[in-house]
């Protein structure tokens, strides 16, 4: 069962309707809207970023601002299609000043995320980003030594890469993350076409 169809009693629809009517922390009193995510909803591979930042919070939606155009040239480059991953953040309303998230904040937007993972159900996770990674993979992790490396949860493979923001900060990062790119289409498409054995 995918996210478009019903899981239990809540369906990725369902899981939005009460992000967006959230009021666990104080973030959201202080962002324009909620972005909760966006993509196909049966993607194969998910990206996960930190939060939105102020384009985001003005268009409400994930990874429209600078790095988010950058992100959309390493898709390009890569081959991948917005519109067939699944993009979204570890919290869902713009930090003020685009400051870190708070334990306290990343815990209250966990259920989302970890619904968002459960009714999409990719085979594949990106973390963009020591956020992401420390929240999915491992609190202590840093980046600067896993990126790269693959991790498995619950059966889903999870790819630590830097944030597109980090690459704007520093180019060095450009060709690392190339890297990961590269390996991870190799092992999505493998996934695909596995997947597709049989549908025709
Ligand atoms: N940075 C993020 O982590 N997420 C966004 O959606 C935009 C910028």
């Amino acid at each position: 069962m995918r996210g478009t169809e019903k899981e239990g009693h809540m369906t990725l629809g369902q899981l939005e309707a009460e992000c967006l009517d959230c009021n666990k922390c104080a973030l959201r009193a202080g962002a324009k809207q909620v972005i909760f995510g966006e993509g196909s909803p049966d993607a194969r591979l998910m990206f996960v970023g930190e939060g939105p930042g102020r384009h985001e919070d003005d268009l409400g939606k994930p990874f429209v601002g600078a790095a988010g155009v950058l992100l959309d040239k390493i898709f390009k480059a890569s081959g991948l299609k917005r519109e067939e991953v699944y993009i979204t953040n570890v919290v869902k309303c713009r930090p003020p000043g685009n400051r870190m998230p708070t334990a306290k904040e990343i815990r209250a937007c966990g259920d989302y995320l970890k619904g968002q993972i459960q009714l999409v159900k990719p085979s594949i996770i990106v973390c963009l980003g020591a956020l992401a990674t420390k929240t999915l993979i491992n609190p202590q992790a840093r980046i600067t030594r896993i990126r790269g490396e693959w991790f498995e949860r619950n059966g889903i493979k999870i790819l630590p890469t830097f944030h597109p923001a980090a690459l704007l900060r520093d180019p060095g990062k450009k060709r690392p993350v190339w890297e990961d790119f590269k390996e991870l289409v190799r092992v999505y498409r493998d996934i695909s076409v596995e997947q597709m054995d049989l549908k025709w």
